[in-house]
């Protein structure tokens, strides 16, 4: 009797102490809830987490067109729960081969020329999104790529009502979207904002994604679709070519893994900087006690390791397939610690000081989580880069073209639309991939996994950060998206936050300590996220209280 007592508290212990290798629910968070809604039935109709990432990324492309779309690109972070596989998917966009290093400068005058790399087709780069949805589809699903792209379909026919954040970002790229006409048609009335509960409904865009629902790659790369593409590119004076839409190509990533503090961070492989910049930052952050620390001095030194970490950024980071990047030395700890050496935690260092190392060897966006009850995951981040793209729709397609040109560094030193500045590294070249922030996450620890991302340009490496400082407490999904930010990309010199971020106290220490700040008038981000407690199966999700987010468990 006895033994048989022990041997059920052993096995009564074991089954406590046993991870639950599934999740209790499945979840997807993201920012609209038709786009949440089309992911989970999906899932509810057999298909798995990847096949649920396709369909919320082609109903994002519908209903947030100031976002994401088929003009644009991403990445999607995904982990293949049959065998632990984790792997970045890149479609970021590419230069067009005719592209050129200074083809955004004045030819007399060498000023660069900020209006052509954000408006108009001359500012696109030829776009991956719709190949990675094929590639997502075919390589990693259950259902058929038709199947996952149905419910954007009837939304792209059906409509959407236009809501305070569609009109707000109208508002701000109105001038170029009623310079083309079939933008100033889609999202506009009359060449005026669309009142609030105006439906917009995109038969074209209905038509191009019934093209890639049936052919695939072809549908949109090849045929009729390109075609109609490319000459309307030209016709307004972009340099797109068939053979650049015949040419592209998804890549697959290794993503970048880091070790902090016992927790497993995975985040984005370049061309995104994201996961590199994390990591400098992590790394630097590792060598202190941030818990023993008063709030001042821990906000400085997190300051401090973003300055670095950007500073890195700006420095060696672009694509590397084209230019060589440091990659094991950016990401060593012993790189870190080199860039501590001068970090004081009483003073602020001015950006002009920070030389950096030598490591050389020989507004808009969005982002989605989804996990699904095998415990396959996928966290991604697309975007057309600024709010609304380029603005510029080639007529019949309904596609809205992205403008992420303007992520290139188009002159050394010159800052783009998110203040970043960069050198050779980033430079134009034909074919290559411009320098990405878009860092879509997990945080794995013994007991759990997270899920996250944010859109915000130069600062969703800094919200990251932020985030997982957090989850490093212990915290709940629910606050790592709802944290006060701030954030520091080494130039401008500056430290940015939102306006309720910093107490006064805090403000004035830090203000003594050298740091220049700067409230930035209202919040920023919309982060979405998923948390699994492996120790109980519990699956809990949380948007940012910022955004128009959706988050569902079931
Ligand atoms: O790839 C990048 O880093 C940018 N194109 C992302 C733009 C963005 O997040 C805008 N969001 N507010």
């Amino acid at each position: 009797m006895r033994w048989l007592i022990i041997l059920l508290s052993l096995v009564f212990l074991m089954a406590c102490s046993t991870p639950q290798l599934r999740p209790q629910a499945q979840a997807v968070a993201n920012t609209h809830p038709a786009a949440s809604q089309a992911g989970l039935d999906i899932l509810n109709q057999g298909g798995n987490a990847f096949d649920a990432a396709v369909a919320v990324s082609a109903a994002l492309a519908v209903v947030e067109p100031f976002g994401s779309g088929l003009g644009g690109g991403g990445f999607w972070l995904l982990h293949r729960a049959s065998d632990g596989r984790q792997v970045m998917i890149d479609g970021r966009e590419v230069a067009p081969g005719a592209a050129q290093r200074d083809m955004y400068l004045d030819p007399v005058t060498g000023q660069a020329n900020k209006v052509a790399s954000v408006n108009g087709a001359l500012a696109a780069g030829i776009p991956g999104l719709p190949a990675a949805l094929v590639h997502l589809s075919e390589q990693y699903g259950e259902l058929s790529l038709a199947d996952s792209l149905r419910p954007a379909i009837r939304l792209a026919k059906n409509g959407f009502l236009v809501n305070e954040h569609y009109r707000r970002l109208a508002r701000f790229r109105l001038p170029v979207l009623a310079s083309s006409e079939p933008a100033r048609s889609i999202f506009l009335r009359e060449g005026l904002v669309p009142e609030l509960g105006t439906r917009i409904s995109q038969q074209d865009l209905a038509t191009s994604l019934e093209s890639l629902a049936r052919d695939g790659f072809s549908g949109f790369y090849r045929g009729e679709l390109a075609d109609k593409l490319v000459s309307g590119v030209q016709q307004a004076g972009g340099i797109w070519d068939k053979q650049d839409l015949a040419n592209y190509r998804v890549k697959e990533r290794e993503p970048v893994v880091i070790d902090y503090n016992g927790m497993r961070v995975i985040s984005a492989a370049l061309p995104s900087s994201g996961g590199l910049v994390l990591s400098i930052a992590l790394n630097i952050l590792e060598q202190y006690d941030l818990a023993a620390m008063d709030e001042a001095t821990r906000v400085h030194l997190v300051v401090e390791a973003m300055r670095r970490a950007y500073q890195a950024r700006a420095q060696y980071m672009g694509d590397a397939d084209f230019v060589s990047v440091p990659t094991e030395k950016l990401s060593h700890k012993s790189y870190a610690r080199a860039l501590a050496e001068n970090l004081n935690l009483k003073a602020a260092m001015p950006s002009q000081q920070l030389t950096g190392l030598n490591a050389s060897e020989g507004h808009d966006t969005t982002h989605f989580s989804v996990l699904d009850k095998a415990g396959n995951r996928v966290a991604a981040t697309l975007s057309i880069n600024y709010p609304f793209g380029s603005g510029f729709v080639p007529p019949g397609t309904g596609v809205l073209l992205n403008d992420e040109m303007d992520d290139f560094s188009i002159k050394p030193g010159t800052p783009n639309v998110y203040g970043l500045v960069g050198g050779l590294a980033n430079a134009i070249q034909p074919n290559k991939r411009m320098l990405s922030s878009m860092s879509p996450t997990f945080i794995e620890t013994d007991g759990s996994v997270g899920l996250l991302g944010t859109p915000g340009g130069s600062r969703i490496i800094s919200m990251l950060l932020l985030a997982i400082l957090e989850a490093e407490k212990g915290a709940q999904a629910s606050s790592w998206v709802a944290l006060p930010r701030y954030h520091h990309q080494y130039l401008p010199d500056v430290v940015q936050h939102e306006p309720e971020a910093l107490s006064d106290e805090l403000k004035a220490e830090l203000t003594a300590k050298g740091h220049k700040l700067e409230s930035v008038g209202r919040t920023y981000g919309n982060m979405h996220a998923i948390l699994w407690d492996k120790k109980n199966g519990r699956v809990t999700a949380a948007s940012d209280p910022r955004g128009r987010g959706m988050a569902l468990v079931e």
